[in-house]
């Protein structure tokens, strides 16, 4: 696996690929791997003559008082893993590369932006994510982006980048992977103490209490929100929303429907979390009903 630094270096390796008739596939990341990001490097891999992992950790999607300096750095640990899990190239521009002097485009997705994460963090994260996604995809020009479905407005917002800029990538979404109890696997979660990291569980466990009621008959958002809410106060957690909204476009949802998305962010200890899990009102009756 090559490590690459400039864009003039990836541009070079990308049109090899694709004049050798190769499909790429870009995984973008802040760094810190854990199995959610080895498991899209396999799907791309899966998929791809040419797999390329971005590392970059963005300093225009974090807020003033949010945690850039403290994210967890590791470069030679991410090349490792990175290339154990099939990448080709990993793509690490230092940060005078992708802002250089000068730079002064922003791009806000407007709309999709403006509740749960949006809301909290303020519009500078998702126009940060936008804008950074948005370089990416022009530095690189892949045929296919994979992205975590953990960070489900993230991945809206992509989305609606790709489709509203007529770019040609295809965005995958790859499902969300958790350790052994549930806890979604996040590069905050190492934020966690061993006390904050028990409690953590409840967002997972808020979730799946949700997805009984659903499948146990309800529809209601207001009923299956108090159930997932009254787990987290349960483990003493006060979330900072948790909501039930429309998986394609985050409007606000009243019920279910065939297919709605559950949505949670709490503060654990030291750490931000967020969780979301998609409720289907119409799934078919299982061996359980
Ligand atoms: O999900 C992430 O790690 C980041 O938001 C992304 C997509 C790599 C952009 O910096």
């Amino acid at each position: 696996m090559n490590v690459l630094r400039s864009v003039a270096e990836i541009r070079a390796a990308v049109a090899d690929a694709k004049a050798a008739g190769e499909e790429v596939g870009l995984v973008p990341t802040m760094g810190a791997l854990h199995e959610g990001h080895l498991s899209l490097i396999r799907a791309a891999r899966a998929e791809s003559g040419l797999v390329i992992v971005s590392l970059f950790v963005n300093p225009t999607q974090f807020g003033a008082h949010e945690d850039l300096d403290a994210y967890p750095r590791d470069q030679e640990r991410d090349a490792r893993l990175a290339r154990e899990a099939g990448a080709d190239i990993l793509f690490a521009p230092p940060v005078s590369e992708v802002y250089p002097d000068g730079f002064a485009t922003t791009i806000h997705v407007t709309g999709v932006t403006d509740v749960l994460c949006g809301a909290v963090r303020g519009p500078g994260h998702f126009d940060g994510v936008a804008t950074v996604v948005a370089k990416l995809f022009g530095m690189v020009a892949p045929d296919s982006a994979y992205f975590g479905q953990k960070d489900a407005q993230q991945v809206v917002v992509v989305r609606r980048l790709v489709r509203d800029l007529n770019m040609p990538v295809r965005v995958v979404a790859c499902p969300i992977v958790r350790e052994p109890d549930g806890l979604a696997m996040s590069s905050r979660n190492a934020y966690l103490d061993e006390a904050s990291r028990r409690r953590a569980t409840a967002l997972n466990r808020a979730l799946d209490t949700a997805d009984a009621l659903v499948r146990s008959g309800e529809r209601r958002a207001a009923p299956v929100i108090a159930a997932a809410r009254g787990v987290l106060a349960a483990a003493g957690l006060d979330p900072e929303y948790i909501e039930l909204r429309d998986a394609e476009d985050l409007s606000a949802r009243e019920d279910v429907g065939d297919r709605a998305l559950l949505a949670i962010s709490a503060r654990v200890g030291a750490a931000r979390l967020i969780d979301n899990r998609i409720l289907e009102g119409d799934h078919r009756c299982d061996a359980s009903c």
